[in-house]
Order: structure tokens, then sequence, then C-alpha cells
């Protein structure tokens, strides 16, 4: 639509130019244009005109309806696919088996998870009479020992980052104190209000922000991903014009920005990495760039393979064209600020740096704080200024919150303050000496592995292996059975094991370097065997063209998260 607008509206002016302006310096043209115009009267003569303008306003409208197919938010190509997948699936034959597929897949899936609850009673509907305090406490224990990992043994990939009695009893003793409070009402709270100014103040310090600095306390680094989604888009709609806001990331940022730009219907353009460095291809990048470009995203480091995109180059690309840089620290936001100290340089991925305008980090991933606190920085209060929600109108009387989130809990919020006081930058640094050490050690061990390869140059804590050799979710799955649960990752097939607290101890990275060597040379001996089973999920998923599928499995298991057992079920 807005093409054809543009078309008639470049051809208008120039029409009006050559009206306007002397006619004997374009002889020339009107020349030509009279000629042409004969020929055409010449060629139309016999026609009655009726059926010239009927064709004229069909042609008109059959090329408007046509640019509305072909310029859509979604890509032509990937339209049409749907399309066909669709037909495709209309197919009864189709239909049925994956029908059968999925429903094979509910029960396998609903098994699962409620194999491990079965000693537990299974409450359905309210209890009539209250259980009481201790009933509730009782209760409550009963159900949340159950735990279907032994982390504190060092087997998961990142999930609980730190945990101990003494951590515990702080987060129950501050939890406490705040479990009914809400910063929504800062007059009826104002230490809880300081608290969350003073997180902000101080991780902006960490990240060399400066007097400008400033952000909010959000849920969860997804939380934090759409608010910088939000700020930057109105950012661009408000101050810069651009009607339909996109952002541009390198594929192997966290999907919390897919989720963004599906909440807040903006458009996103995803860039390869380098295969060898798993960094940013910066040419791709550039070349993504367009006029509705309102946000450019480099991770610090990636989930997937744990390596630091080219932060300076990005922020060079964002100052050149004028668009804002999101640096997502979520994952090593409380590794990567620490690192120097600990001995180990990283180039420069803060506010230092030109041309960065927003940074999310984490403290309940590597800032050991309970669940339920991440950090939004901007370099400057005009973009969260977009972050923030106003409704002017409402009966309900004017209305502002600065996140997501209506009422807000405040007890996430006073124990991340305390947890963080209680490292202290020392608590930090040394924490961050011992987890990058152990990751760097293993990363070494694995390349002396043959058979295996680790993917790019991990730099803080995440280490990422693949095989051009045999199936590497093998490998996941027998891993898993020795006790260390790898994450599966795709695009390329690989998977990956982020070090936390647990792994701080030589004994469990030197007996996981043990393992794998050992799984590794079992599997050398019939490298071509498929995975079966749940190891053979991936790796075949990673196949099927349709992706509807997979997110239509997905939806399966998400709907197993509420699913009862079986035969409370029927009662
Ligand atoms: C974990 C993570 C996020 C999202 O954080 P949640 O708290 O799980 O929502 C975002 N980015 C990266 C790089 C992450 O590792
Ligand atoms: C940046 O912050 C770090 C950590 O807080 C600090 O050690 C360093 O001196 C700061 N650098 C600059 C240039 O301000």
């Amino acid at each position: 639509m807005e093409n054809v607008f543009s078309l008639f509206a470049l051809t208008s002016v120039i029409a009006t130019i050559l009206t306007l302006t002397s006619p004997m310096a374009h002889t020339e043209i009107l020349e030509v244009i009279s000629k042409v115009r004969n020929v055409a009267n010449e060629g139309l003569k016999g026609i009655e005109p009726v059926l010239l303008v009927s064709a004229s306003v069909a042609a008109s409208i059959g090329a408007l309806w046509l640019l509305d197919v072909i310029y859509q938010d979604e890509p032509l190509t990937s339209r049409t696919k749907r399309f066909i997948f669709t037909l495709v699936k209309k197919i009864p034959q189709v239909k049925a088996k994956i029908k059968e597929e999925t429903m094979k897949a509910k029960e396998s899936i609903e098994e699962e998870m409620n194999a491990c609850c079965k000693e537990l009673p299974q409450r359905l509907s309210l209890p009539e009479e209250g259980l009481g305090t201790e009933g509730a406490i009782a209760e409550a224990t009963k159900y949340l020992k159950v735990i279907g990992y032994d982390w504190e043994k060092g087997c998961l990939s990142g999930t609980v980052y730190n945990h101990s009695e003494e951590l515990s009893k702080l987060a129950e003793k501050v939890y406490g104190l705040s479990a009914y409070s809400n910063p929504l009402h800062p007059d009826v709270f104002p230490g809880l209000r300081n608290i969350e100014a003073e997180i902000v103040q101080m991780v902006a310090r960490l990240f060399n922000g400066t007097n400008e600095a400033c952000g909010t306390v959000t849920s969860c680094g997804t939380e934090s991903l759409v608010l910088a989604c939000k700020a930057f888009r109105d950012y661009a709609m408000h101050v810069k014009g651009i009607r339909r806001p996109e952002m541009v990331i390198p594929v192997t940022a966290h999907a919390g920005f897919d989720k963004a730009a599906e909440l807040l219907r903006m458009g996103i353009k995803k860039v390869p990495v380098d295969p060898a460095t798993m960094q940013c291809n910066m040419r791709a990048m550039r070349r993504a760039i367009s006029r509705n470009t309102c946000m450019l995203v480099a991770s610090a480091p990636t989930f997937p393979h744990g390596c630091i995109d080219p932060v300076q180059e990005i922020a060079q690309l964002g100052l050149k064209y004028d668009i804002p840089v999101h640096v997502d620290a979520c994952l090593g936001g409380f590794l990567i600020p620490f690192m120097a100290q600990a001995g180990y340089d990283l180039k420069p991925f803060d506010f230092r740096v030109k041309g960065v305008t927003s940074i999310s980090a984490d403290p309940h991933k590597y800032g050991f704080t309970p669940k339920g606190a991440s950090v939004l920085l901007f370099s400057h209060p005009k973009y969260r200024d977009e972050q923030f929600f106003v409704a002017t109108d409402w009966p309900g009387g004017i209305y502002a919150s600065p996140t997501i989130a209506g009422s807000r809990a405040g007890g996430p919020i006073a124990t991340c303050w305390a947890t963080m006081l209680r490292y202290g930058v020392n608590g930090y640094v040394e924490s961050a000496r011992k987890i990058v050490s152990q990751a760097r050690r293993l990363e070494a061990a694995f390349r002396q592995i043959e058979g295996i390869h680790v993917l790019g140059v991990p730099e803080v804590s995440v280490v990422a292996i693949g095989s051009d050799v045999f199936d590497i979710y093998r490998l996941q799955s027998n891993l898993a059975s020795k006790g260390f649960k790898f994450a599966p990752l795709q695009f390329p097939a690989a998977i990956h094991l982020a070090l936390t607290h647990f792994h701080k101890s030589d004994e469990v990275i030197d007996r996981l370097i043990d393992v794998v060597r050992t799984e590794v040379k079992e599997l050398l001996n019939d490298p071509d065997v498929p995975a079966t089973g749940s190891a053979g999920i991936y790796g075949s998923s990673q196949k099927v063209p349709d992706r509807s599928i997979i997110g239509d499995i997905a939806k399966v298991y998400l709907n197993a998260l509420y699913s009862i057992k079986e035969d409370k079920n029927e009662n």
C-alpha cells in the first residue's frame, strides 16, 4: 500500500515540477511525452471510453491487492511455505498420522511429568476445612521435597546457580519481611522503594553507567528484554517517526526477543553468526539494517554457546545509523563485570562503549539471588521514559507503572538486594574467578577429546560441544545416565553445560571430563547408530521443515504442565 502511495506522490511531484518550471527547458522531454501520447491514442482509438476507465480501475485495484499480498510483516516465502504445509496437513492420511503422533507425545510427556509425584496426594479442589498454618506448612514441605535432580552434585546445566542453607536462611528472613509489600505503592513501602532504586544504581555502576544511567528492576530476564524492546519501539515511533519498528538481532540472541516481537507486534530480523566464532556476523548485520530498524542486539555472552558478540562493532553500527543498541547480559551480568578483577580480561561490553544504550543483567542467575529479579538499565532517561506505561484517563485514577506487572512482588526485590549485599564485590569476584576458571578448564579438556569440538570461543561460563562423527544427542543421553544433564541446542546440533556454583569443585570437573572422555570413546566405536528415544527427538526435529508441527508438540508439553495424574482424573 505504502509503495503505491509513494509512487503516486512521486509522479505528481514530477508532473508539478514539469508544469511549474519553464516549458522551454523541457521541450525535448515534452516532445517525447507527446510522441508516446500520440502512439497510445492511436492504438486505443477503437476502444470504448467506459471500457478504458473500468480497465484502469480494475488494474489499479489489482496492483494494490498484489502489493498487499507481497508486502506483509511475514516474508512471502515463509507465507507460501506455511500455506503449502497447511494444505498438506489437510490430507486425511497426514492429518491422522500427525494426530496419532501428537497423542503419543502427549501420553508419554504427561506420564513422565507425573511419574515423580506418584507419592503425593492429589488435591483438585480447595479443602473444605482450612489446614491451618502448621498443616499448610507440612503439606508444602511434602510437595516441595520432591526434587527431580540432585543438583547440588553439579549435574545440572544452569537452572540453580547457587544454593545453601545459609542463602536460604537469608532469603527466608528477608522474604518474610517483604512478602506482603508492593512497590506499586511507594508511599506505603518507602524502604522498599529505596531498595529498588539502590539495586539499579549498584548494577548501573557495575556496568560503568554515567550519572544519566538509569533503570528498573523487573521479574526476569525476559521481562527486561520485552521492556527494552518496548522502549526502543516507542522511541522509534515517537521520536523518529518509524511506523513499523523492527529489531535486528543475531540468531543466537535469547528467545525472549522473539517473545517481545510477538507481544509487541514488532518486526524481527535475524542475522547469522560466524560458524567459527559463533559471534554475530557483522556484514550480515550491516546489511540487515533498514530505515525501520529500531534496535540492534549483542549478547554478552550468548545463552547457547557462551560467546560474546562484538559489542564494540555493533555499537559502532548503532552510532553510525543512529540506532539504539541493547547488550543482553542477562546470563553473565554478574560474572562479566567482575572478570577483569578475577584475572580474565574481556573487550569492553558495557556503557563505556559509546553507542550502547541499554543493558540487561540478571541477579537471579550468577548474582545468586532467589528467582524473580532482573535489572534493565538505560544509558539515558529518554529511553526509560518510553518503557513506562501511563493510562491518563482511567476511572480508577491516573495509572502509572514502570514494568509489565501491575502489583509487583516486593519479596524478590528485597531478597535480591540483601543477597547482593551479602556477596559484595569481593564475593562476586571470587565466584567469577572460580566459575570462569573451571569453564576454561572444561573447554581446554574438551578440545583435547577426539570426536567432539567446542563451538566458538566461549569466554564466560557456558561450554557447548558438537560432533561431526556421531549424533551429539546420543552423547547427551549417555551423559545423563551418568548423572550430567547437558542442555540440548539446535541449528547446529550441539549440547552445552552452563557452569554454576556447584561446578566450583575440582572433583566435579575432573569427574565430568572423565565421563565425557569415556562416553565419547564408547560412541566412536559405533558412530553411525542413530539416536533413539528422547535423544532422537532433537536430532529428527531439526529436519522437520514444517516448524508448526514442532510448535504443536511444544504446546503438548506446555499443556502437560497442568496435567494431573491419570487415575485421579477418572474419578
Ligand atoms: C536466561 C537468559 C535470558 C532470560 O532470562 P529469564 O530470567 O529466564 O527470563 C535472557 N538472555 C540470556 C542470554 C539468558 O541466558
Ligand atoms: C568500570 O567499572 C569497573 C567495575 O565497577 C571499575 O573497576 C572500572 O574502574 C570502571 N571503569 C571506568 C573506565 O570507569
